[in-house]
C-alpha cells in the first residue's frame, strides 16, 4: 500500500470551551518509532470525554497543539523496530490514544503496538472503533456491581450509549435496573425497549419515587455520569449503607450532598476511571474481557450520523445538541455509508 507523505488531521491549539476553535491541517503523516504502528484509520466516534479533552476539563492535558479522539479503528500500514509492531501489519485493529500521543481524529495515526488490539472482521469498523471505552467501562462497572452481591443498581444518563450497555449487561447478569433519564420522550423510548424500570429526574415526585424503587428492589448501587447535585440526590435516595460510583461529569457541577447521608446513614461516594481500571487487571483478563466484548451483542453501540473529518465542526454541534439516540462517528476513510 502506497503512503501519502500528508494527512489530514483535526488539530486542537487552545483549551477553550466551545468547538469553533479546531481546525482542520494538512501536515506530515507520523511515522512509527520502536515498538509503534502507523495506523490508517477508518472510523472514530465522539464521546463525551472528547468534548472534556477539547474544553480542558479532562483527566489530564495533551501538549498542543494536540490531535483529539481517544479510540477509534483502522488497519495497521507499516511498523516500527519490535515484534508486536512486526505482528500486527495487515491487521484490522482497535486504536487507543494515551495523552502523550496525537489522537484518533487523523486519516493516519501513530500508537504503540500495545494500544492497538485486532478484532473479529464480522464486527466492521465503526462497532471497533468505539469498542474500547463505553464496551470496557460497561463490562467493570456491572462486574463491580455484582461484586457486591447488589441485586439492582440504578443508573442516570440512561439514555445514552453507555446506558444502553449498562442496562443489557446488567439484565444479562440477573440484575435489576432503575434507569434514569431527563426528558419524558426518553421515557417512552426506554419503555419501548422493554426496560421495566424508568424514572425521569425532571418530575416533581422523583425523588420520592426513586427512594421508593430503591428500597423496593434493594437497589443499593447508583452508577452516575451526571455528577452535581443529582449525586446528592442519588445518595438521599440509596438504602442505608448505599453506594453512589461517579463516572462522569454531565452537568459539569460540583458533586453536592447531605453530609448526615454519610455519617448518620453510612453512605458514600467514590469514583470510576477506565483508564484506571485497565492499569490495575492482569493482560489475561484484559484480553479475556476484550473477548467478551466483542462476542457480546450488548456491547453493541448505536451510530446515528457519520461525518467526514473536514466538517468536524458541524459533526462536534450535532453531538452535543443531542446525545441520545446514537454516536456520532467520524470517518477519515470519507466512507458516509455505514
Ligand atoms: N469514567 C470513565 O472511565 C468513563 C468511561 C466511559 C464513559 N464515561 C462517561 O459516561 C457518560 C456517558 O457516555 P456515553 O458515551 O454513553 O454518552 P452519550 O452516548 O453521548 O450519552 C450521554 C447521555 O447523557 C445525557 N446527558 C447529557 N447531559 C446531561 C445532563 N446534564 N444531565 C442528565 N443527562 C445528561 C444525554 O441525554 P440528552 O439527550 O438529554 O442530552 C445522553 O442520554 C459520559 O459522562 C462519559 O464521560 C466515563
Amino acid at each position: 500500500m502506497t503512503i501519502p507523505n500528508t494527512m489530514k488531521a483535526v488539530h486542537l491549539h487552545d483549551y477553550t470551551e466551545g468547538f469553533e476553535h479546531l481546525t482542520v491541517e494538512e501536515v506530515p503523516v507520523p511515522q512509527p518509532g520502536p515498538g509503534e504502528v502507523l495506523v490508517k484509520m477508518a472510523a472514530s466516534p465522539i464521546n463525551p470525554s472528547d468534548l472534556m479533552l477539547i474544553s480542558g476539563i479532562y483527566g489530564f492535558r495533551k501538549d498542543l497543539p494536540a490531535v483529539p479522539g481517544f479510540e477509534g479503528s483502522g488497519t495497521v500500514v507499516a511498523k516500527g523496530p519490535g515484534l508486536l509492531p512486526h505482528l500486527r501489519v495487515g491487521s484490522r485493529v482497535t486504536v487507543g490514544s494515551q495523552r502523550d500521543e496525537d489522537g484518533t481524529w487523523a486519516q493516519y495515526t501513530v500508537a504503540k503496538g500495545m494500544m492497538t488490539l485486532p478484532f473479529n472482521k464480522s464486527l466492521g469498523f465503526e462497532q471497533a472503533a468505539a469498542l474500547v471505552v463505553n464496551p470496557l467501562t460497561a463490562y467493570a462497572m456491572v462486574d463491580d456491581v455484582k461484586r457486591s452481591g447488589a441485586r439492582a443498581f440504578m443508573q442516570t444518563a440512561a439514555a445514552g450509549t453507555l446506558g444502553g450497555m449498562l442496562w443489557r449487561v446488567g439484565k444479562a447478569s440477573g440484575l435489576k435496573v432503575i434507569n434514569i433519564v431527563r426528558r419524558a420522550e426518553q421515557v417512552a423510548d426506554l419503555r419501548a425497549e422493554g426496560r421495566a424500570y424508568v424514572l425521569n429526574s425532571s418530575e416533581d415526585d422523583f425523588d420520592d419515587r426513586l427512594a421508593a424503587l430503591a428500597k423496593e428492589l434493594q437497589a443499593t448501587i447508583a452508577l452516575d455520569a451526571v455528577a452535581g447535585e443529582m449525586v446528592g440526590r442519588l445518595v438521599a435516595a440509596l438504602p442505608r449503607g448505599g453506594r453512589v460510583v461517579v463516572y462522569g461529569n454531565l452537568s459539569g457541577a460540583n458533586v453536592s450532598a447531605a453530609p448526615g447521608q454519610f455519617i448518620f446513614r453510612d453512605k458514600r461516594v467514590e469514583g470510576f476511571w477506565l483508564s484506571q481500571w485497565i492499569n490495575d487487571i492482569s493482560l489475561v483478563r484484559l484480553l479475556s474481557v476484550w473477548r467478551k466484548v466483542q462476542g457480546d451483542a450488548s456491547f453493541r453501540t448505536p451510530v446515528r450520523a457519520r461525518y467526514a473529518l473536514d466538517d468536524i465542526n458541524e459533526a462536534l454541534r450535532t453531538y452535543s445538541e443531542q446525545m441520545s439516540g446514537g454516536k456520532v462517528m467520524l470517518r477519515p476513510d470519507g466512507e458516509l455509508s455505514g
